[in-house]
């Protein structure tokens, strides 16, 4: 048995121990996964000792996707560009040093995964993403290799947002700027910002959708977002982001195990356990 965890702090209602068990399942795979809550001041303590009791493979989430980073000896050319890493592996195959503690990010690949599975256009789309954090970050990206006619970051501190455009400019039309510089219509309008969690709603203008847009929420629960009902009332339909989750889960899967499960059934019970 290959022993993989998840960090973060804090970890109990943790949804990827049962996503990865099913994945397991569903493979074949001989692996355990269980939640593991690191301590605060030391995630790379946590990370060596749970290599040192045999862990081949980790994820890792708030608050430590940006220390995973550091930790890392080689990093996936997207964890580099995210600048975070939600995925580590040891002696990823192919490298000289088996050893090594590799690290990458699948939040952005499980995003557009998702948006995928749920037919939504990306190529020619113009796209609004709100926030400027380091959930943002991780998912511009992919976003942008899918060839969006136009992507616009807002967030409630102008400035982050400009840098974040600044950084990820070579990849395409992306601009950044404050919520009272937004002016629509998208076709897709992604909230990567934390303010759902506080049932906050940023300040945006009625008008922001385009006909048949889509509006996603990264975060899911079992009730609708403030920002989804927000949305839905405008007429776009609402996606939360329970489908990025097993996404990227699958995409991580992959990266230990070399084996892609199948992610709907795993979609379906996880909505009907919320
Ligand atoms: P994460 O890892 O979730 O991205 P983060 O890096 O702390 O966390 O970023 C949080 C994001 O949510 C930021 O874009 C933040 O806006 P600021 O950069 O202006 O702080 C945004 N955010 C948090 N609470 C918010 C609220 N109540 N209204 C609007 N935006 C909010």
């Amino acid at each position: 048995t290959d022993r993989y965890c998840v960090f973060g702090n804090p970890i109990s209602h943790s949804k990827s121990p049962a996503i990865h068990t099913a994945f397991a399942q569903q493979t074949g795979e001989d692996i355990e996964y269980v939640a593991i809550v690191a301590p605060l001041d030391d995630f790379a303590g946590a990370w060596r000792g749970f290599t040192a009791e045999g862990g081949r493979g980790a994820n890792v989430t708030v608050p430590f996707k940006e220390e995973a980073f550091r930790l890392c000896d080689v990093l996936s050319e997207r964890a580099r560009r995210a600048g975070a890493v939600n995925t580590l592996l040891l002696g990823k195959n192919g490298l000289s040093h088996d050893f090594k503690v590799y690290g990458d990010t699948t939040d952005g690949v499980g995003l557009v995964r998702d948006l995928q599975y749920h037919k939504v256009a990306l190529g020619g789309a113009r796209i609004l993403v709100l926030g400027a954090g380091g959930a943002v970050r991780g998912v511009l990206e992919p976003l942008l290799a899918a060839g969006p006619a136009s992507l616009t970051i807002a967030n409630r501190t102008a400035s982050k947002a400009e840098a974040l455009a600044a950084d990820f400019s070579d990849m395409g039309a992306i601009s950044g700027g404050g919520f009272d510089t937004v002016t629509g219509p998208f076709d897709l309008v992604i909230n990567g910002t934390s303010a759902s969690l506080a049932g906050d709603l940023p300040p945006l203008p009625d008008d922001l959708f385009a006909a048949g847009a889509t509006a996603y929420d990264m975060m899911y629960g079992a009730e609708s977002t403030v920002f989804l009902r927000w949305a839905s009332e405008r007429g776009a339909c609402p996606l939360d982001g329970l489908g990025m989750l097993v996404e990227q889960a699958a995409e991580s899967f992959f990266q230990w195990r070399s084996k892609r499960p199948d992610t709907v059934p795993v979609r379906e019970a996880l909505r009907r356990s919320l």
